[in-house]
This record gives structure tokens, sequence and C-alpha cells, in this order.
């Protein structure tokens, strides 16, 4: 610890030290167990005489901000925590509502040795020089990047990119000013819910389902319905009557897995043209697909302008590039403009210049096409190891990072694989409401190819599943 200590006055030096050693203690730079320096040490570096450490430690030690520990030192005291009752930690309160923790992030955790989590994509396969190149490019002065406050929806370049990657890769149409760039679906479903919700509205989102969407609408004021899912999606004659909002991931159910049956998008549509009711797709990883055609989004079939498209780039690149888009029909623009502009003002204009060079460079479709590659093959691994360890099918799906299958007590088994190393969430922590039925869900995004069958024997193993 740096202590500064005023020592030009030749009187009272041991007051000066104790007042430098008390100062370090509050303001936690020694902390609890910390060991001082023994005085005849100290004394040394800082050219004062023994007997004057010894003063002030002494002091400290009887006012209990030091304790002697024979034969080993002089420690701070355990009793010493840094801030001194309430007015260090801060008598301020968060709203009710916000009184909230906010979630574990994965890069907050160690990678378990069969890594399942869901969401993840594989790191290993971003294509990180290109990324550098293009990214130091907008760097320099005169290039993409002027240093100015931009367009809150992001540079017209990008806007232009993403609307053409949708166009082929989706069949999403949309004109470059019906799209906004934002930093991920999260900031999508802020905004979305920051412009369209009064508090008390009714927003239903599937359930199971993504906890971040119900959390975001939950937060914003709003009463969130869980509705069912099935194995055509949403239950739509589960909905209640005057939904304001509806979320939900018709491409691949999250986190079952199953697309939305064509009947269901039009009843969807239906019911919204019934109601006044806004919709949500979520389509935050079907780039991975794994048949000939998908069925049409939602957004294509809408011809009302009822549907709000939200896409990632989480998956499809890094979920720490923090990028992703929303379309949204024109009566909305300017509200949602507005509200990126005074949530962020924009987002970091050389990296947005960046990514629509990657992606009118061809370079986001090449990656696509690498990684499906190599996620494909470790769906199929994952679907024989599923089958041959747990005697158990995945739940049927077209596209994604991950595969569910239903079982009892899923929420026990990932609780139990994670003590053994084995990531991997239940289907139980992803619902909201009564009565629906547990299961697995297994990401194959981040997992080591070869860690999937010994895994899969594992869980089985601690399942109870095989003898
Ligand atoms: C349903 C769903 N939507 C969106 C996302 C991506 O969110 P973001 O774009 O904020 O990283 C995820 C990530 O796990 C997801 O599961």
């Amino acid at each position: 610890v740096d202590l500064t200590v005023d020592l030009s006055g030749r009187s009272d030096r041991a007051s000066a030290l104790y007042r430098a050693l008390l100062d370090a203690v509050r303001s936690g730079r020694l902390r609890a167990g910390d060991r001082l320096p023994p005085t005849r040490a100290l004394a040394r570096d800082l050219g004062i005489a023994r007997n004057t450490v010894a003063t002030a430690y002494e002091r400290l030690t009887a006012e209990g901000y030091l304790e002697a520990r024979v034969g080993a030192g002089t420690f701070v005291s355990d009793v010493v925590t840094r801030p001194s009752g309430a007015g260090r930690k801060g008598v301020l309160r968060p709203r009710r509502s916000w009184q909230w923790e906010p979630s574990p992030v994965s890069g907050g955790q160690p990678v378990p040795r069969y890594d399942f989590r869901v969401g993840i994509p594989d790191a290993a396969l971003f294509p990180f020089d290109s990324w550098r190149r293009m990214l130091a490019s907008e760097w320099r002065l005169g290039g993409d990047t002027p240093g100015t406050y931009a367009d809150p929806a992001g540079p017209l370049r990008l806007r232009g990119a993403i609307a053409r990657y949708l166009a082929y890769s989706r069949g999403v149409t949309a004109d470059p000013d019906d799209v906004i760039a934002t930093q991920g679906t999260q900031q999508a479903l802020d905004l979305i819910a920051r412009v369209l919700l009064e508090p008390g509205d009714l927003v239903a989102v599937e359930d199971p389902g993504y906890p971040f969407a119900r959390d975001v609408f939950a937060l914003a004021g709003a009463r969130v319905v869980p509705v069912p899912v099935d194995d055509e999606g949403l239950v739509v004659s589960r909905l209640p009557a005057r939904t304001r909002l509806v979320f939900t991931t018709p491409s691949h159910q999250f986190p079952l897995g199953p697309p939305m049956s064509l009947a269901r998008r039009q009843a969807l549509l239906e019911y919204a043209a019934t109601h006044d009711t806004a919709i949500i797709e979520d389509d935050y990883d079907s780039e991975f697909r794994f048949v000939e055609r998908p069925l049409d989004t939602l957004h294509r079939l809408d011809a009302a302008g009822r549907v709000i498209y939200v896409g990632t780039f989480s998956k499809s690149l890094l979920p720490s590039l923090r990028a992703g888009y929303l379309v949204a029909p024109p009566s909305l623009r300017s509200a949602l403009r507005a509200a990126r502009q005074l949530a962020d003002s924009h987002g970091s204009t050389p990296t947005q210049a960046a990514l629509a060079r990657f992606i009118e460079e061809g370079l986001l479709a090449r990656h696509i096409r690498k990684a499906a590659k190599v996620y494909a093959a470790r769906r199929a691994l994952l679907t024989d190891a599923i089958g041959e360890h747990l005697g158990l099918r995945p739940i049927p799906s077209a596209a994604g990072l991950h595969l569910a299958v239903f079982l009892d007590d899923g929420i026990g088994i990932a609780a139990r694989a994670a003590e053994e190393g084995i990531a991997v969430d239940s289907v139980a922590s992803y619902t909201a409401g009564e009565g629906g039925r547990d299961g697995l869900v297994f990401g194959y995004g981040a997992v080591v190819t070869e860690t999937i069958e010994p895994g899969l024997r594992r869980l089985a193993r601690l399942s109870g599943r095989v003898s």
C-alpha cells in the first residue's frame, strides 16, 4: 500500500503516520486481514524512528483498527469493514421494481468441462483477423468515422447492409430506413418497451421463454403473462384478450425448438388484428438452419405493419460484439429513433462501419456457412448421444444452436450435472407459469466436439437413466 505521510513537520510524526494508516484502512486500500510491514521495515522506508511507527501502530491497535498477533505481526483487524455503517453503503434505494440483481453471465464463470451452455457460439470459429483489419481501417481520420455524433439508428451503410442481408437470408423486405442497428436484441426489446408500453399493459411471452424478454417488459411496468407453447409454437388460443404486445420466437421456439406452424402464424396475425396487438418476432439464431426452406417470417406474412422483427449478431458472430437490429414499421420509426437517442445516443460508429463492410464483402455469409457446418456436425453427434445414452429424441427443430428434450426433473439433473462439470440448462429454468413439462436444453455452440459423447454418458449416469 502506498502511504502518503506528511513528515514535513518535525513534530508529531507518529500522528501523521497514524492518520495516513487510518485513511488507508477506511478507504479500503488496507483491508481486513492485511499484514502491516514490521515496525523496523516501515521506519527504515519512511526514514523515521522505529518508536514513532510503534506509537502509531499502538494507537490504531487500541482503537481496534489493527491487531497484533503474537509471533506473526500486525494485521488490519477483522472487525474493520471498509464502509463505516450506512454512511459508505449509501442511503439511496432504487425504486421497488428495480430492487433487482443482474443475472449471472457466461463470461463470469470458468468454462465447464462439458460445455452445453445455451446461446454461446464458438469463438474459435470467429474470423478475428478479418474483423481486426476492418476495424483498424475504420479507426483513421477521413474514414467512415467522423468524430461527431451520428444517426441514432446507425450509419445508413450498415442499415443498408442489414436490409440486403435480411432480404436474401430471411426473405424479410425492409428499407434501410426501417432498420435500427442496436446493441443486440436486448436493446431492441428495451427500446420497443419504452415506446409501446403503458404501465399495466398486458404483454404475452412464450412459456417456457426468454427470461430477459420477460424481465425487460416487467420492469417497464407491464403485466407479463406467460402463454404456453406446444409442438406448433405459441398457443394463440391461450392469449388473453387485449394483449398489447406478444413476444415470440417463431423460427426456433426458445428454448424448446419447434418452429411455429403456418396455421399458428396466421392465427397470431389475426389475433393481433382483432386486439390491436404489436408482435415482436425474435429471430435470434435462425441463420444456422438445418432444413431446405424455412417458413416465411411473421414479418413477411404481416400486411398491416404490426410485426417488429428483431435479430442479433450474437449467435452469427459473437455476443461480446453487442450488435443486432430491429426492423420496425414506419409508424414507429421516429419514436424508436428518439428512444435510442435518449438511451445511448448511438452505437460505436467505427464498429458499425466495420460491420457494414464485413457484411458487404461477404465475410458474414462466409463465416455463417463455415460455422453452420461445424454446428451441424455437433448437432448430429448430440442427437445420437442423447438417443444412445438418455434413450430420448430431441424435440424437433429446424435451426439454431441448441436442442431440448422433455424429461422429468430436468432441474434436479441440471443441478447435479453442474457439480460434475456438465453445464446444461433445465427447461424449468425458463418457465414462468405453472404445470409445464420439465426437460433439458443442450447448447452445442460452445461445446468441444469430442466432449459431447462422454458428457452425455456421464449425464445419463447421474440422471439415473442408465445403470
Ligand atoms: C431468445 C433469444 N433472443 C435473443 C438472444 C440474444 O440476445 P442479444 O442479442 O441481446 O445478445 C438470445 C441469446 O441467448 C436468446 O436466447
